[in-house]
């Protein structure tokens, strides 16, 4: 054990904020947030206590499954000292039992943050809105920044820093594709996202990317062509094809994505160095062969464990 390590000293004007895309943060921000999840990280390897939300509480509200974030927050929480709780839908039904802003009044009576997982972002939206408690976005249909913070630190950590490279995102052109566009942009990592035509991401959400994108030196590029989009990659990412609440497409869905998977001939494209990450539960010979998967495991299950420590970065930052 390091006798160098201790609990860092937190930020005091993050204190408070919500996490919901990415965008209530600047590039500088979001790097500290990168900082802080390096340093937990090395505090829970060295098994140094960090009790740095102690007596608080942290409400969980999931809508949709979850194997990562569940277990990461769960886990985070209790390692920074505060107390994590599960809210079922069948026990809150957001907006149906009663309004959002009843919800979010009520709750922020009684908890210190509320992380949720749900369809829709403006849900998310209107809960941060009504609620007195920072709200992390678990993930919606529009964005998944927690994963994207992982996702930074992994890349962070394998090659260093972000500028002259690229990662290339090969699939659907859903949450993740949103929010690696918008988290890339801002590190000033290029990006460019491989999906066909139909499936593509929002063009406001591009617009919005490539501003950013302007001000870090970076580029953010929507192809259809896969193989032009890997090459030079020093990251390569895929997600499943049919997301969460899209089951009922997932058989027509493969017909569209067949040309779009992460697999031995396209990544020979990709620079030698290169890493591939998937934010999982990966669907092998669909998006990602095997081979390619087994090959990658420990980068992509390092990106795993990185929900934990991104997280807790989150909610020290954030959580009075
Ligand atoms: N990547 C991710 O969010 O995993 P879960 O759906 O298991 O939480």
């Amino acid at each position: 054990m390091s006798a160098t390590l201790s609990a860092p000293v937190l930020p005091e004007y993050l204190k408070g904020r919500d996490f919901l895309t990415f965008l209530e943060y600047s590039p500088e921000e979001l790097q500290e947030l990168l900082t802080l999840a390096a340093q937990l990280k090395q505090l829970k390897r060295n098994r140094i206590p960090h009790k740095l939300l102690e007596g608080l509480s942290v409400a969980m509200y999931f809508e949709k499954p979850s194997n990562r974030t569940r277990v990461s927050f769960e886990v985070g929480i209790y390692d920074l000292g505060a107390h994590p709780f599960m809210l079922r839908k069948d026990e809150i039904n957001l907006g149906v039992r009663e309004t959002i802003a009843d919800t979010a009044r009520t709750l922020s009576r009684y908890v210190d943050c509320i992380m949720i997982r749900t369809f829709a972002q403006k849900d998310v939206e209107e809960l941060a809105q009504w609620a007195d408690v920072p709200v992390i976005n678990g993930l919606t249909d529009d964005y998944h920044p927690c994963q994207v913070l992982a996702d930074l630190l992994t890349v962070q950590e394998r090659f260093g820093s972000f500028k002259g490279r690229k990662l290339t995102y090969v699939g659907d052109g859903n949450n993740m594709a949103n929010s690696l566009m918008l988290g890339c942009a801002m590190v000033g990592m290029d990006v460019t996202i491989a999906s066909p035509s139909g499936y593509q991401p929002q063009p406001a959400i591009v617009e919005k990317a490539q501003s950013i994108a302007a001000q870090s030196g970076a580029t953010v590029a929507v192809s259809d062509d896969v193989k032009a989009a890997v090459k030079d990659a020093s990251v390569v990412y895929t997600d499943v094809w049919a997301s969460m609440g899209q089951e009922a497409e997932a058989e027509a869905r493969k017909q569209v994505f067949k040309a779009y998977q992460v697999n031995a001939e396209n990544l020979a494209l990709a620079l030698p160095e290169a890493i591939v990450l998937h934010c999982l539960p990966a669907h092998r010979g669909e998006e990602i062969t095997a081979e390619v998967l087994e090959k990658h495991a420990d980068v992509i299950f390092e990106q795993a464990e990185n929900r934990l420590h991104a997280q807790k970065a989150v909610l020290a930052a954030i959580v009075r």
